[in-house]
């Protein structure tokens, strides 16, 4: 297969993470007869030094014309000052939007060998296989917002907004996926005080006929937050809105034992796709060689699976992932005792070694 992937290096660590990422696309190329074709583009805060705009508007011709995109994060403290009118963030909101990616995947799996490294009881978190469909490109992300002046004080106001036809397609595409899986979806919002959310529920409920083969349930987001770290492997499937699915997210990567292990891709109704992690730029420790790059590689993985089409190559990714990690190898957000502490650049090497090892093994 021919590919064309952009990679949008981003701000703070993100270079170094995508970095690590794109070596081991170019190993899975190699091993599998790929070719795949990379382009840098620019976004974020970089993008706002060389150009005054956080989505220039050549970043976000490449990126639809690709096969796939891959990006590390966006910010930077020199941006975050809240008077600022052009922020990194609106970069990655912008690209979201503009590549129509409404639906973003981010799974929850445990590795074994990380059940400890997890600040949740290793009983808790033992069978946590789960999948957040967040809403993306919609809600109070979005909505119409601003400032004013009310009664002779300062306000400002967001406003979370669903159209049916945004709640049914992302709703759609965790009933498509459960039915691959455990078939369960979890549907939550804040319907007992936010309108919007009354109509995602309603929404959710009326699409759940169309699935009589998957079980459905509409749960409160402030029980979900308590039940993710209290019964979190009774989940399958949880749908929800854009900032719901913000929050859970960073809260469900704690069962994963960090930020750092958490990919995420999302998809809409036509290629390409954005594969990213779920964290941050992490700021303070850019140019250290320190944080993890497996959340990256994971969405390159999950690039390969739904961009690409290439399942195996994708198992490929996560398996040798899994092999490092039971050989020991631990970032500095995983360490435990007994464990060998590595670099980034040194994690990303012994990923890549591990893929297609097996192959050649076998020949
Ligand atoms: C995420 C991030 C972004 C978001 C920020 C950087 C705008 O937190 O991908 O979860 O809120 O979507
Ligand atoms: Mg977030």
């Amino acid at each position: 297969m021919e590919a064309r992937i952009v990679t949008l290096p981003g701000d703070g660590i993100s270079p170094e993470v995508v970095a690590e990422a794109v070596k081991v696309l170019h190993r899975v190329s190699g091993v599998h007869g790929h070719t795949f074709e990379f382009e840098d583009a620019l976004i974020g805060g970089a993008a706002i030094d060389a150009t005054g705009e956080a989505l220039p508007a050549e970043t976000l011709k490449l990126c639809q014309e690709s096969d796939g995109v891959l990006l590390g994060a966006v910010g930077d403290p020199r941006y975050d000052d809240p008077r600022l009118l052009v922020r990194p963030e609106q970069g990655l909101l912008a690209l979201r939007k503009g590549l129509g990616v409404f639906a973003n995947l981010r799974p929850v799996k445990l590795y074994q060998q990380l059940l400890h490294a997890s600040t949740i009881k290793p009983e808790v978190i033992a069978d946590v296989d789960l999948l957040v469909v967040r809403e993306l490109t919609g809600g109070i992300y979005f909505g119409e917002r601003g400032r004013e002046r009310t009664e002779g004080v300062r306000a400002a106001y967001d406003t979370m907004f669903y159209t049916v036809p945004e709640i049914e397609r992302v709703v759609r595409v965790a009933f498509d996926l459960a039915r691959g899986r455990r078939k369960k979806v979890t549907s939550v919002d804040k319907a007992n005080v936010l309108e919007s959310s009354r109509l995602w529920r309603e929404t959710a409920g009326r699409l759940a006929e169309d699935y009589p083969d998957v079980e459905f349930e509409s749960m409160y987001v402030d029980i979900a937050a308590m039940r993710l770290v209290r019964y979190p492997s009774v989940f399958d499937v949880i749908v929800t809105g854009n900032m719901f699915g913000d929050i859970l997210t960073d809260e469900a990567s704690m069962i994963a034992g960090s930020m750092g292990m958490l990919p995420s891709g999302a998809i809409g109704a036509h290629k390409p796709g954005l594969f990213e992690p779920i964290h941050g730029s992490a700021p303070k420790y850019t140019g250290q060689n320190v944080v993890n790059p497996i959340a990256t590689i994971l969405s390159a993985a999950m690039l390969l699976r739904y961009s690409l089409e290439l399942e195996d190559e994708a198992q490929a990714v996560e398996d040798a992932v899994g092999t490092v990690l039971a050989e020991g190898y631990r970032t500095r957000d995983i360490r435990e005792e007994g464990t060998t502490l590595v670099g980034t650049r040194e994690m990303g090497d012994l990923i890549v070694e591990r893929i297609g090892r097996k192959m050649t093994n076998d020949q």
